[in-house]
């Protein structure tokens, strides 16, 4: 089998291409990347030899070269996207062309390439937020609900995508995960910023509404998924994939203080993003019952071996650091 894999040089993407490699060895895979500042060839380097990887520098939104990529490919996992909720408040127009314009593009080559299946990557995001004590979860039949450019943009992305299903008969399949954690991830995300933050001995910024919760799930859990979900999935289906753990602003702080050994007083309170979403949870009654999903990282364990890795790893995220923090040298949330 051959896919072409988008937005492989980043966080999700490359780890996906680490566990594809490792469990298929037979298939080839093409990573199709802008490179933009989240993504690195840094971050492929452990596989960027191996002879069944090849990569291609350049834009989902580039039809031209999407076509010419997309040549006899059987999947698409379209993981390529502007991710980070806090850019998305100083540049939205960047969000809306990569993600909703560039998905549809990418659709359209996969569209003339008749390919067997097309999977979206998407998020919990898009159905907007809960209440902190609100007792339900997002199903995948609930209305989209975004609240921030980020989420927007990816709501919009799984409307093109089912659009190109019902119209076009495009084999497509969507996924909405949670907030990932692990290795590689650009240390703009709460995990990773707060980790490289307390190995530097420098403070953590907690938002201001610091009870606000996240689900957290390790990264290869989503991988297993998503295999999954190429594998045994439905042609037209949605699945959730999430792992249950919820932890808020102020757990995840405290956590990470205690595996680093730092005191609280690492913690400090900044101003509160725009429009922060309160809360995200999902329900994966879906995955797994029809697919027989379920998590098997355990938080705890996962989240103690995420710190050692960037302990281990600091040639990869250091260069990173300077320019990851510098977006928030106008919003005082450093
Ligand atoms: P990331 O920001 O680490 O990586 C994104 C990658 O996409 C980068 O390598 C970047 O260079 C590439 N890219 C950006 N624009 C591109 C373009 N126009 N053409 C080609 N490549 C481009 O993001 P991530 O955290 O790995 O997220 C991957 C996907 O998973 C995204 O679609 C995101 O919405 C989704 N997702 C992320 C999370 C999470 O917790 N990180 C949770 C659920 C869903
Ligand atoms: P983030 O990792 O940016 O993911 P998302 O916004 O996609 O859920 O943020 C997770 C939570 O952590 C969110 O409630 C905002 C909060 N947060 C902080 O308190 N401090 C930070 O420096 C960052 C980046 C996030």
């Amino acid at each position: 089998m051959k896919l072409l894999v988008t937005g492989g040089a980043g966080f999700i993407g490359s780890n996906f291409i680490r566990y594809w490699l490792q469990k298929y060895p037979k298939d080839k895979i093409v990573n199709l990347d802008k490179l933009t500042y989240a993504g690195r060839l840094e971050t492929t380097k452990d596989f960027s030899k191996n002879r069944n990887y090849s990569f291609v520098k350049g834009d989902i939104s580039n039809l031209k070269l999407a076509k010419e990529v997309m040549k006899g490919v059987d999947v698409v996992v379209n993981f390529a996207a502007e991710s980070h909720n806090d850019r998305a408040i100083q540049d939205p127009g960047i969000f809306v062309r990569t993600n909703v314009l560039g998905t549809q593009i990418l659709l359209e080559a996969a569209k003339r390439a008749k390919v067997s299946r097309f999977h979206h990557i998407s998020t919990c995001e898009v159905f907007g937020d809960l209440g902190l004590n609100e007792k339900r979860a997002f199903k995948e039949i609930d209305a989209f609900r975004p609240r921030t450019p980020y989420n927007a943009s990816k709501a919009a992305a799984n409307h093109v995508v089912m659009a190109y299903c019902h119209t076009f008969n495009l084999p497509v399949t969507i996924s909405h995960c949670s907030n990932n954690f692990g290795p590689y991830q650009f240390p703009e995300k709460v995990i990773s910023r707060f980790v490289t933050n307390l190995i530097d001995g420098e403070k953590i910024p907690l938002y201001k509404s610091s009870q606000n919760k996240r689900e957290y799930i390790f990264v290869d859990d989503h991988n297993e998924a998503v295999d999954l979900i190429l594998k045994k999935g439905k042609a037209g289906e949605t699945y959730n994939i999430g792992s249950g753990v919820e932890k808020s602003i102020e757990e995840i702080a405290d956590s990470l203080l205690a595996i680093l050994g730092k005191p609280k007083t690492f913690k400090k309170y900044v101003p509160d993003r725009k429009g922060h979403d309160r809360r995200y949870l999902l329900s994966t009654e879906k995955i797994s019952k029809e697919l027989g999903w379920k998590p098997k990282y355990d938080f705890d364990i996962w989240l103690e071996k995420t710190v050692t890795w960037y302990q281990n790893n600091q040639w990869w995220w250091r260069p990173l650091k300077l320019g990851a923090e510098k977006l928030y040298d106008k919003t005082g949330q450093k």
